[in-house]
């Protein structure tokens, strides 16, 4: 499968509109910074520095007028910045490991998903059962995730980085890490009582209410690996008792000026500040080129 055929098969699965991203359709742009705890050695001068970010928090789904209430994909993505532009981008989800080894099964898993919320039930789950059989991999993963409600709030819900990415010492020595996004006021699911009072489109508004009394912090810590932890393979969380340190927090301020500008610019999860390199993890490397097909395709139709 090619990343142009990833897009065109989201497309066909769950029909986004034109303009909108492919995955994560609705979201919300907030502007904050990063103040890092010093915790973490690096050549890396966004992790050892305040730096200027902002943050894009969404609902998964690739329908704009999707309903917060369920229980689904919601993301964290942010942008660490230099003089206004982009240095290095973090891209995060409610998952705690990926549903799939490889691009294809989360292709298929989002075509199940898609079938699911829709009219189509039983062909929804059809296909979730096919693939339950071809990537037995994704049991464990979907299993946990069924058996959570939704997030009561993007402030109450822990993202995770999932891929596994190297650090850059001053000694030129190289470490294994994933990195997670921890909410400071704890994690909270949505209690399905309370979720029949709510909006449909409940979490950015409720986001920005909150940020009215204060910031909203997050914890960015890093999971380090131990050898023959797997780095190629997102489908295999590595054991809860590594080492897991703290870069430093973002602090979440408000709603950006730039709103326009960073909904249009892509959050790539392989764009990396000099201290930061890619693993062998094939789901990470081909995620770039779908993001720029579904960025493609969502800009011309704006214009
Ligand atoms: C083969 C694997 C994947 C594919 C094909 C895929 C596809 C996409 C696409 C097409 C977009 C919209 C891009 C745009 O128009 O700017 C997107 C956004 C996003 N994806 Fe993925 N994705 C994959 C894996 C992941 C993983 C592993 C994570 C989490 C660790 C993730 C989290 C996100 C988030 C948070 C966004 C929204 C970014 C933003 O706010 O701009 N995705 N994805």
């Amino acid at each position: 499968m090619t990343p142009e055929e990833s897009i065109d098969r989201i497309e066909a699965a769950g029909r986004p509109r034109p303009q909108d991203r492919r995955l994560h359709a609705r979201g919300a742009v907030y502007d904050g910074k990063f103040v890092p705890s010093g915790h973490i050695k690096t050549v890396a001068a966004h992790l050892t520095t305040e730096t200027d970010v902002v943050v894009r928090f969404s609902n998964g789904s690739p329908k704009f007028r999707s309903d917060d209430r369920t229980k689904g994909i919601r993301g964290m993505a942010v942008k660490f910045l230099r003089d206004g532009k982009a240095v290095h981008d973090l891209v995060a989800a409610n998952f705690r490991a990926f549903p799939s080894r490889d691009a294809e099964g989360f292709i298929e898993l989002v075509e199940a998903l898609t079938a699911l919320a829709g009219k189509d039930k039983a062909k929804g789950l059809g296909r979730l059962a096919k693939l339950l059989v071809k990537h037995p991999e994704s049991r464990a993963t979907l299993k946990a995730f069924a058996g959570r409600d939704a997030p009561a709030s993007f402030a109450t819900t822990r993202f995770d980085g999932l891929h596994a990415f190297y650090l850059l010492d001053a000694e030129g020595k190289r470490r294994a890490f994933r990195y997670r996004l921890v909410p400071q006021l704890g994690e909270v699911d949505l209690d399905p009582k309370h979720a029949k009072t709510l909006d449909a489109n409940f979490l950015i508004p409720q986001l920005d209410h909150l940020l009215t009394t204060g910031p909203v912090i997050f914890t960015l810590a890093f999971q380090f690996a131990e050898p023959g932890d797997p780095t190629h393979d997102p489908s295999r969380a590595w054991p809860e008792h590594r080492t897991l340190l703290p870069a430093g927090q973002f602090v979440i301020t408000g709603r950006t000026a730039d709103e326009e500008k960073w909904q249009r610019s892509v959050f790539d999860p392989t764009r990396l500040a000099e201290g930061v390199e890619l693993s062998d993890d094939p789901v990470l490397r081909f995620r770039p080129g779908a993001y720029s097909i579904s960025a493609e395709r969502r800009l011309s139709a704006q214009q």
